[in-house]
């Protein structure tokens, strides 16, 4: 009887750890897998507005509006160990007060078994592009996408996508509504 617990005993830590041995495998295999894929990333009519911002502070700031060009093929970063897929899409720019100023524009969640070939062609943006002031005009926004990846064993990751593109806003406002800037000036 006693013999027998200690087995089941043994059985049972022997089970446990071989579970933590596969979990650890799984974790090990894929620490070292960087993630990376190019993407293509394409801006359309860049144009600034200059409007109230109800959301912040309510007074009037810049607001860039462009449409977004995506174009990838993710399904290879879907190995066993990659649950779901988080994409965003982040513009970062430099005014006169902040080094660095970031603005997500778009962002999407694909799990597992989803198709993670994405080619989405002249959308909006799903963010509003809001400076917290007036420094949009004239000024160098560079796009980049990057992902966390949500595993079933071990750390999220954080990987900055290869390929990222830059454009410079008009020095214009476009004022009417439905403006392209061909017709705003
Ligand atoms: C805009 O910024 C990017 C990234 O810093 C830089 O590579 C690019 O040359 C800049 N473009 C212009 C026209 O200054
Ligand atoms: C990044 O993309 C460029 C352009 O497609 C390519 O030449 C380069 O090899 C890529 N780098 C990596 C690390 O994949």
């Amino acid at each position: 009887m006693h013999s027998f617990l200690s087995r089941l005993n043994t059985l049972f830590a022997f089970t446990i750890s071989v579970l933590a041995v596969l979990t650890i495998g799984v974790f090990i295999s894929t620490y070292f897998e960087k993630y990376h894929e190019t993407v293509s990333i394409g801006v359309n009519k860049p144009i600034v507005k200059h409007m109230t911002d109800y959301s912040a502070n309510r007074k009037k700031n810049d607001l860039g509006v462009l449409q977004l060009n995506l174009d990838m093929n993710l399904n290879q970063l879907f190995d066993w160990n990659v649950k779901v897929l988080f994409l965003y899409l982040i513009a970062e720019y430099v005014t006169p007060t902040n080094s660095l100023n970031q603005v997500v524009l778009w962002d999407k969640i694909i799990r597992r078994g989803e198709n993670a070939r994405i080619y989405l062609h002249d959308i909006a943006t799903k963010y509003y592009f809001w400076d917290d002031g007036e420094n949009l005009r004239s000024n160098n926004v560079t796009l980049s996408l990057a992902w966390n990846i949500i595993p079933n064993a071990g750390r999220l990751l954080h990987v900055p996508a290869n390929g990222s593109t830059s454009f410079i806003f008009s020095d214009q406002y476009t004022t009417s509504r439905a403006a392209s800037p061909k017709s705003s000036s």
